[in-house]
């Protein structure tokens, strides 16, 4: 066995934390600098609080819609203290549970801001002052930001980042969210749910710009009957205080108008985070757009410098994060790993959620490939009935010739959990048919994705469809 490798993590976020560990699982020595906490925005600021307080409101809506089944509750009531507490409670669970993982698999844990001397030098700046280390390998796992746009600065009181809106310390009555993206979707049916009354600034033509327009048909209009204002084609301009009230500036389809609120959020995306780092002092650039440039054996220009996660570009989540960790740690070690995904899955927890996988429609067409869609309704779903969520569906995207999966997008309950049945059939190269023929226990939600591989080639047993 070759002698460890002495290895430096910056940044211990979920692309991060994992990569230390498979380091130190793979024999290597392993140090991770941390400037904030454990677990970066994913646990402390991000996926997991977020999930937690959409979990809660979706309770409460549960429990509003639960006289149709005939029970009654009356109207829920939120002890917003006590949610925070219980959402931090989850967050402290998790981000311990990172350091106790770390310590177990001995890897030297240093809090501070660290800064590149030269390729094999680091410079951490903590509380007990500099310290100088010397490193085999380097690994830039330092992640994003939230992008702020003018006129909006994040001051956590009158303009909540997503970290200020997932510590709140109280329910707004009309919250503005501008950005109907990911985070803005999510938190704007999150508030919905919790009470607020919400309106979504969306500069493009549609929610969720990117995703199968589809899926975000049904979003849209969920977003309707929810009563939740969607303004497309909408800038946020500025915003003056009026007493209590903000009064924000926009401008719309139809020219400049106002709107009042006593909250704003921007949520306008992320940008790659690497001030400070001395990128320079190793030769290192970013591109225009923040990211640095890394082979798919996740390695910078600089040969023993990695970079993985937000980092190193598109797409922002931890999923995909924490494989190119697990490329690099097991690169570092000597190991013939590639970043060869076929696909990255992405979950929207949106009301009802949203999961896709692999190439949308729009994609498809744009790259000339010919395709077959197979799409079953939850409404013929007996499981999502008795769970009282039919909205949506589960659409199949095969290639016409060879009958291989390229796609799958789906909008209804749990898609976000039945989404992995979906990215294995594409990692696995699977065909529709693959699909179809493989049993599903009846009677569960999954059960929508096998027969929407069936209507591919209009067979579905519980539809009808034309041949
Ligand atoms: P995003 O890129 O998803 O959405 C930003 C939205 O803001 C877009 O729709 C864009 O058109 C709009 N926009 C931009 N400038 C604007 C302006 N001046 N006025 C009005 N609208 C404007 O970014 P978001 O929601 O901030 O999320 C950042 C990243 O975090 C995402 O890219 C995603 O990767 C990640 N994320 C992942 C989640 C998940 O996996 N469930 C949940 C939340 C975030």
């Amino acid at each position: 066995m070759s002698a460890p490798r002495n290895v430096v993590v910056i940044g211990a976020g979920p692309a991060g934390y994992v990569c230390a560990i498979r380091l130190a699982q793979l024999g290597q020595k392993v140090t991770v600098i941390e400037k904030e906490e454990l677990g970066g925005t994913c646990l402390n600021v991000g996926c997991i609080p977020s999930k937690a307080l959409i979990a809660a409101g979706s309770l409460m809506n549960k429990a509003r819609e639960a006289s149709a089944m005939g029970i009654d509750f009356g109207e829920p009531k939120l002890d917003l203290g006590r949610l925070v507490e219980w959402k931090q409670g989850i967050v402290g669970k998790l981000t311990g549970g990172v350091g106790g993982l770390l310590k177990s698999h001995k890897c030297t844990v240093k809090y501070g801001k660290a800064k590149l001397v030269d390729k094999n030098t680091i410079e951490v700046e903590g509380d007990k002052g500099k310290e100088t280390l010397k490193f085999d390998d380097i690994v830039i796992a330092t992640g994003s930001v939230p992008i702020a746009i003018p006129g909006f600065d994040f001051d956590e009181k009158e303009v909540w980042s997503s970290t200020g809106a997932l510590a709140p310390d109280r329910i707004p009555e009309h919250l503005v969210v501008i950005g109907g993206g990911y985070i803005g979707l999510e938190l704007g049916f999150m508030y919905k749910k919790l009470g607020s009354e919400v309106t979504v600034l969306e500069a493009t033509p549609g929610a969720l710009p990117g995703q199968d327009r589809d899926c975000v048909k049904i979003i849209e209009r969920s977003l309707k009957k929810n009563k939740v204002k969607l303004m497309t084609e909408t800038f946020a301009l500025g915003y003056s205080k009026k007493g209590k009230k903000t009064v924000v500036k926009i401008k719309g389809k139809n020219g400049e108008s106002t709107v009042e609120c006593d909250q704003i959020l921007s949520t306008v995306g992320r940008r790659p985070y690497s001030e400070g780092l001395g990128l320079d002092k190793v030769g290192l650039k970013t591109d225009e757009r923040g990211f640095l440039k890394v082979d798919d054996q996740m390695r910078t220009s600089v040969p023993n410098i990695y970079a993985v996660g937000d980092i190193a570009g598109q797409p922002m989540l931890a999923h995909k994060g924490s494989k190119e960790g697990l490329v690099a740690a097991g690169v570092i070690s000597g190991l013939p790993e590639r970043y060869d995904v076929r696909c990255v899955p992405a979950v929207i927890f949106t009301a009802p959620e949203m999961a896709s996988v692999g190439m949308t429609e729009e994609e498809l067409k744009e790259k000339k490939i010919a395709y077959k869609a197979g799409k079953f309704p939850f409404a013929a779903s007996g499981r999502a009935m008795s769970l009282m969520e039919t909205e949506g569906f589960v659409k199949v995207l095969a290639d016409e010739a060879t009958d291989e999966v390229l796609g799958v997008h789906m909008v209804g309950p749990e898609v976000t959990e039945l989404v992995a049945e979906a990215a294995l059939a594409i990692e696995m190269g699977a065909t529709a048919e693959d699909i179809a023929r493989t049993i599903h226990a009846h009677p569960t939600l999954p059960e929508a994705m096998m027969e929407a591989a069936e209507a591919v080639h209009s067979m579905a047993v519980h539809i009808f469809q034309k041949k």
